[in-house]
């Protein structure tokens, strides 16, 4: 099984960043291979209706649709943006929901998040999930969110609370055990 991972941040001390990266180790860990992509790296330009008619979708948008067609599953941590689903995740769900056919059709979907707040993000991720559901993904109804997460991280980059990362741990082999049940969708 192969996953595509990104943190849908592009700030260099994010904390979706590292819970992205706990995750891909995580899942390495369970024998996953998992591509990591660099959300600052994608470097999409704002979506323009304009730019579309005259030269089609632009080239990082065309790679992430590659990268898509190759994976078998999707895992996502995003910030929550005044409770909401920030506007660079947006723009990247609009611009690839413009390709036919919809490159997120029937990929299962897992989407995380890290907040300073309480909730850890939970309110963003229901909105990030219609946006997902609109273009025909499968969003796992298990999401994970961690709460405090400017304190929450060690060293080593895991999770000071043991039984918190044996929550995420848990999240991910149910999410594996979907992906499973689910691929045969795709073909
Ligand atoms: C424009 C903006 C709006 C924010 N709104 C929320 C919010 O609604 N809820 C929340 O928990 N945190 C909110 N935050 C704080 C973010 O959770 C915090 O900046 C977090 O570190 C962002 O994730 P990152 O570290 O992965 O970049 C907001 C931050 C920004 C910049």
């Amino acid at each position: 099984m192969n996953i595509l991972m990104f943190a849908a941040s592009l700030r260099k001390e994010s904390v979706n960043k590292k819970l992205i990266g706990l995750s891909q180790n995580l899942l390495h860990q369970q024998k996953i291979d998992t591509l990591l992509l660099d959300f600052k790296e994608l470097n999409l330009p704002l979506y323009d209706g304009d730019v579309e008619t005259t030269s089609g979708l632009p080239l990082p948008a065309l790679k992430l649709i590659d990268h898509l067609k190759q994976t078998q599953a999707l895992i996502i941590s995003s910030p929550e943006y005044n409770f909401s689903i920030p506007g660079t995740l947006k723009n990247l769900i609009d611009w690839i929901s413009r390709a036919t056919p919809q490159p997120l059709k029937n990929i299962p979907t897992l989407l995380l998040s890290a907040s300073p707040s309480l909730t850890g993000g939970h309110r963003g991720l229901l909105h990030t999930q219609v946006a997902f559901t609109s273009c025909l993904s499968l969003v796992f109804p298990e999401m994970f969110c961690l709460g405090n997460a400017y304190e929450a991280f060690d060293v080593k980059g895991n999770l000071k609370d043991q039984s918190l990362q044996n929550r995420l741990q848990n999240t991910l082999k149910h999410f594996i055990n979907f992906v499973t049940a689910v691929t045969p969708l795709r073909k």
